[in-house]
């Protein structure tokens, strides 16, 4: 379980509201292996100008992934409404990274590899999947995405030696919490066939492997 403790440097009305969203992250998220904050200090301080541009592709490809997922299943109108407004808002956090990057002098680089999103993929079963057991996957997915996102942002937050990038990756932090949740209700109200929860318990555990391979580069998932 994820320690989203008391350590916070907020105080006054912004502390509560911060200790809140932990205590909202601690319930909620489930993943199994927490970021060491060492990943903060010594890889991703070294090089802020790689972490924003990796970033910014993140929230790139999370409003593409929202508006794939219109395309393929415009028969749900639920769907089609959430994924309507979190492209957009995906798309509002990569015009929201890409001023950092501006502000620092820096310009936007090439799109980077995520071998961690390529690695979460292999657990998806490719064949003889029902629709439902497909669509329940691709929100998991999107859901595990999300999950791990909020975490490294809580890291990030906590231990960035940046006063205005720790207040935006907190602000980020609770965005994505909020994203998680809707995957998941969303895989539980359009998958009614599928052990929905037992397949997330699954997934959780093939995570928690994966991610013990990572938190070694200036990457989000890295
Ligand atoms: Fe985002
Ligand atoms: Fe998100």
């Amino acid at each position: 379980m994820l320690d989203f403790g008391p350590k916070c440097r907020f105080s006054g009305p912004e502390w509560f509201f911060s200790y809140l969203a932990r205590q909202i992250a601690l319930y909620m998220l489930k993943l199994q292996m927490q970021t060491d904050p060492m990943w903060v200090k010594h890889v991703v301080s070294g090089n802020i100008e790689e972490i924003l541009t990796d970033h910014a592709y993140c929230e790139l490809k999370a409003a593409s992934t929202a508006n794939s997922l219109i395309v393929q299943y415009p028969q749900h109108p639920e769907l089609v409404e959430q994924m309507s407004d979190l492209s957009q808002e995906e798309m509002g956090h990569f015009r929201m990274v890409h001023r950092e990057i501006q502000k620092r002098g820096f310009a936007l680089g090439r799109e980077r590899k995520d071998s961690y999103v390529n690695e979460l993929a292999k657990f998806l079963k490719k064949k003889g999947k029902s629709v439902e057991e497909t669509l329940c996957d691709k929100l998991l997915f999107a859901a595990m995405i999300e999950a791990r996102s909020c975490e490294r942002f809580k890291v990030l937050s906590e231990e960035i030696d940046d006063e205005g990038l720790a207040t935006f990756y907190h602000k980020l932090m609770i965005s994505e919490a909020r994203h998680y949740t809707m995957f998941i209700k969303l895989a539980r109200k359009l998958c009614p066939t599928v052990d929905v929860d037992g397949r997330w318990e699954a997934f959780l555990a093939y995570e928690g492997e994966v991610i013990t391979r990572y938190g070694k580069s200036e990457r989000i998932h890295g």
